[in-house]
């Protein structure tokens, strides 16, 4: 019998890029359009069928977000809560969500992505190794992005390059086996600081284990004022009918 899948929202972090107006709030709680922004992740990990999602919030704001979200029982799903104490990388959620994760497999979203796509079937399909999903855009500068080889097979991944490597940015979803949490505790923090995804990422390609699927509908990191700007417009234009919350 194939495993369970869990879902994860990472929605932690002080969102230093959307000051002042993150001085008193999570950026996953400022509204998008008609509906604070932690919805649509969490609409994109309803539609995809999972039941038990667990979000990670940072201490300051940890009553907003059970406020807002409660139970899950609203939505038809379980929520469980953990605070993360710092901002350690995208990679700490794994850990942060171990006893939660426990022997299932997991699909973790960013808080601040917004994906038009309905991502249902890839997530009830994967079975083991570790399904990333990439998007061709014009500012690659800004994300983790995938650089493919001439018969589009994933050559390799990295966080931001400096110099131009691919224009296939990694949105923020990212699919993992079990094994993700062992490996996350491995990893080593990069010169930032933090414990990259991409050593996740770059563990799972070396072992021929790694998907990349592609987006084909809109998706926004809402992360900066320009692309939280698109993101209101894009919910106005295009989400309203998508949304199951
Ligand atoms: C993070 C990840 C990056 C990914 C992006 C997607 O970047 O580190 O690999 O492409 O999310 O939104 P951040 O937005 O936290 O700088």
């Amino acid at each position: 019998m194939s495993k369970k899948m869990k879902g994860i929202i990472l929605a932690g972090g002080s969102a230093t890029r959307l000051r002042p107006c993150t001085k008193v709030t999570s950026k996953q709680l400022l509204p998008v359009y008609n509906k604070p922004m932690i919805y649509y992740p969490l609409n994109t990990l309803i539609k995809a069928g999972i039941k038990d999602i667990l979000i990670i919030v940072s201490p300051e704001r940890a009553g907003d977000f059970l406020n807002l979200l409660g139970s899950g029982k609203e939505f038809g799903v379980n929520f469980t809560y953990e605070i993360q104490d710092t901002p350690r990388g995208l990679a700490d959620a794994f850990i942060v969500g171990e006893n939660f994760i426990g022997s299932d497999n997991v699909a973790m979203i960013l808080g601040d992505n917004i994906f038009e796509d309905d991502l249902y079937e890839s997530i009830e399909n994967f079975e083991k190794g570790g399904m990333v999903f990439a998007k061709k855009v014009s500012d690659p500068e800004r994300f983790g992005v995938v650089k493919f080889d001439k018969n589009m097979k994933a050559e390799k991944v990295v966080e931001k390059p400096k110099e131009w490597i691919s224009d296939y940015a990694l949105v923020g979803l990212y699919v993992f086996d079990n094994r993700v949490v062992k490996v996350a505790k491995e990893v080593e923090p990069s010169e930032r600081g933090e414990i990259e995804i991409t050593d996740l990422q770059n563990f799972y390609l070396q072992k021929g284990e790694l998907e990349v699927a592609m987006i084909n509908g809109a998706w926004l990191d809402a992360g900066t004022f320009d692309s939280l700007l698109e993101a209101q417009i894009l919910a106005k234009e295009k989400l309203q009918d998508k949304m199951v919350i």
